[in-house]
């Protein structure tokens, strides 16, 4: 006999189809760390204050634990294991150049917070970097290395656009 007390779900997790049959109240960072196995997003609260399980959901930044997984039936979501390519993604490159990270606990949300803000503004002041780091919660670094790893991401997408133009226009 089906069991009523399952939905399935199918979502797109860094560019892979993921299916399963959940309860209608699993959360999408329990869909994604326990039925998708990415432990890379983290529960730091139950209060939806610490912004630690942030990750993309259709290119928006949101907390995983705020979401049932249901609700993302079928969308495309981007944690931080999907955000490395062939070389760093910028924003990891910027953490890892600046030591935007002590213990790491936040640092997927912050990452993932980061990639959001510098997607959508790509040259944000520093009050905008301020802003946009107000829903995550870090116990390590008191905040001043993880803006500057930010303001040095965009420094790095702005080198590797001209790069790229660079190349393009030698072809
Ligand atoms: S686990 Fe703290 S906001 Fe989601
Ligand atoms: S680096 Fe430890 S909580 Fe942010």
């Amino acid at each position: 006999m089906e069991d009523s007390r399952v939905v399935p779900v199918t979502l797109t997790v860094n560019g892979k189809a993921i299916a399963r049959e959940v309860e209608p109240r699993t959360l999408l960072v329990h869909f994604l760390r326990d039925d998708a196995g990415l432990t890379g997003t983290h529960v730091g609260c139950d209060t939806s204050q610490c912004g630690v399980c942030t990750v993309l959901l259709n290119g928006e930044a949101v907390k995983s634990c705020t979401v049932l997984a249901v609700q993302a039936d079928g969308a495309d979501v981007l944690t931080i294991e999907g955000m490395e390519e062939e070389i760093l993604h910028p924003v990891q490159q910027g953490f890892w150049e600046k030591h935007g990270l002590q213990c790491g606990f936040c640092t997927p949300g912050a990452m993932l917070t980061a990639s959001y803000l510098l997607s959508t503004h790509p040259h944000p002041s520093e009050q905008e970097i301020r802003e946009s780091l107000d829903g995550l919660l870090c116990r390590c670094t008191g905040y001043e290395t993880i803006v500057r790893s930010v303001q040095r991401a965009q420094e790095i997408m702005d080198e590797r656009r001209e790069s790229a133009d660079r190349e393009t226009r030698a072809i």
